[in-house]
């Protein structure tokens, strides 16, 4: 059983669960829906032609961590009882993957974590993804780590070695696949064609953490502002998350300047293709600090701390917090000095090879076999 509910657990999970389907001689695959995020999860399983098995249908609009828990929670006990699965499969950090996990525990059946092993240290940041990881592992009996820095963390906590299993991450397996199906395709966003065309350079960002909400948001905001009136001759993307905590200050301060470009969220295709156009990415996002190396396209990351450390040891992407001048002086620096831009842009993909759904399932195969 895969559950999902949100955005990057649909991006990381559909390679997993297409896989699955297609080895149907060694596995009977129920795909589970809590809709955490109603649209921006539909995008993602129309992107990769995924139907539910259930749909749980939980998002309602500014949900609170404790709405959203214990609706999920209560859900699945009737998703447990109908399905009875062998092992319940959760991907990353977000509410449901914890409260599927627990669901799991309550109901006797083992637990798998995909992208296990991540850390920061701090319980507060990203709030309140640290906990829940933590909480997952404790949990689970299976640990997919995408690399030997996330296993290295989990051996700290004890968990043992037999039971950790690096893998890579399944959103480099989605990303390969999702790139082979746009290979050579213009732009898909009909209404934003004609605009990218006036400009010779692309800066694509994203943002949505709970812990940058106030006053570090407001203080990226004022960067990117700055940063786009400094460079009205290069073309700043944003599409919004849907979070009304990240909607209301990028469009209070973003909105009303020439060169910047509010969009809804974008598919998976499109954001794909317009990752893959730019020449820089600003984001606090974790799923595109993964996957911009593999697509050589250097990233700042507006967080204080990060639990992916290996691109940001191997210097293609960059720490940059919530710091209006640190934010400025870095994006200035990538646009302005080539050979600083090359030094980042190097095609390093620490995060995977498009091949751990396969390892995940070769697992799960021989471990579950009767
Ligand atoms: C969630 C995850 C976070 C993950 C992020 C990915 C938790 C606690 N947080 O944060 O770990 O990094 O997703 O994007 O699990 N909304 C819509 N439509 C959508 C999606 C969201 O309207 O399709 C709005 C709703 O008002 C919703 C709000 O966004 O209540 C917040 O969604 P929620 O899933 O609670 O938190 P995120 O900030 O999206
Ligand atoms: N993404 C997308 N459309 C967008 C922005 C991001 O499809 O408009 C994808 C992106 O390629 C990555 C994932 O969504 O795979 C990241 O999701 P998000 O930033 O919401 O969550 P996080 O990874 O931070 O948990």
């Amino acid at each position: 059983m895969f559950v999902f509910g949100t955005r990057p657990e649909a991006i990381k999970l559909s390679p997993l669960i297409l896989q699955a389907r297609a080895r149907n001689n060694e596995f009977e695959t129920v795909a589970i829906a809590t809709a955490q995020h109603r649209a921006m999860m539909d995008d993602v399983l129309s992107a990769f032609g995924i139907k539910p098995d259930a749909d749980m249908n939980i998002m309602t609009p500014g949900q609170t961590l404790f709405m959203l828990t214990s609706r999920i929670l209560s859900g699945m006990e009737n998703i447990m009882e109908q399905y009875q699965p062998d092992v319940v499969v959760v991907q990353g950090d977000t509410a449901t993957a914890y409260t599927a996990s627990l669901a799991g525990y309550y109901a006797r059946k083992k637990v798998a974590h995909v992208e296990a092993g991540l850390r920061t240290g701090n319980k507060w940041a990203p709030f309140p993804e640290e906990i829940y990881r933590k909480m997952i592992s404790s949990i689970a009996d299976y640990h997919f780590a995408p690399t030997e820095t996330s296993r290295q963390n989990l051996l700290k906590e004890n968990y043992p070695d037999s039971a950790i299993h690096v893998t890579g991450n399944t959103v480099i397996d989605a990303l390969l696949w999702m790139e082979e199906q746009l290979r050579g395709a213009p732009c898909p966003l009909e209404d934003f064609a004609p605009v990218l065309e006036r400009y010779k350079r692309l800066v694509l960002i994203t943002g949505h953490r709970r812990e940058n909400f106030g006053e570090p948001f407001l203080r990226i905001c004022t960067a990117l502002r700055e940063m786009a009136m400094k460079n009205p001759d290069v073309c700043f993307a944003y599409p919004v998350h849907l979070n009304p905590n990240v909607q209301k200050p990028v469009h209070a301060i973003l909105e009303g300047i020439g060169n910047f470009f509010l969009l809804p969220p974008l598919s998976y295709p499109d954001f794909v293709w317009m990752m893959r156009k730019s020449c820089l990415i600003i984001s606090d996002s974790g799923g595109v600090q993964e996957e911009a190396p593999a697509l050589s396209k250097p990233v700042l990351v507006t967080r204080r701390i990060s639990e992916r450390p290996e691109a940001i040891e191997a210097g293609v992407i960059k720490l940059v917090g919530d710091d209006t001048d640190k934010i400025i002086y870095e994006s200035q620096r990538l646009l302005d000095d080539p050979a600083y831009y090359k030094s980042m842009a190097r095609g390093i993909s620490p995060y995977g090879d498009g091949r751990a759904s396969e390892r995940i399932l070769d697992i799960l195969s021989e471990s579950l076999k009767v």
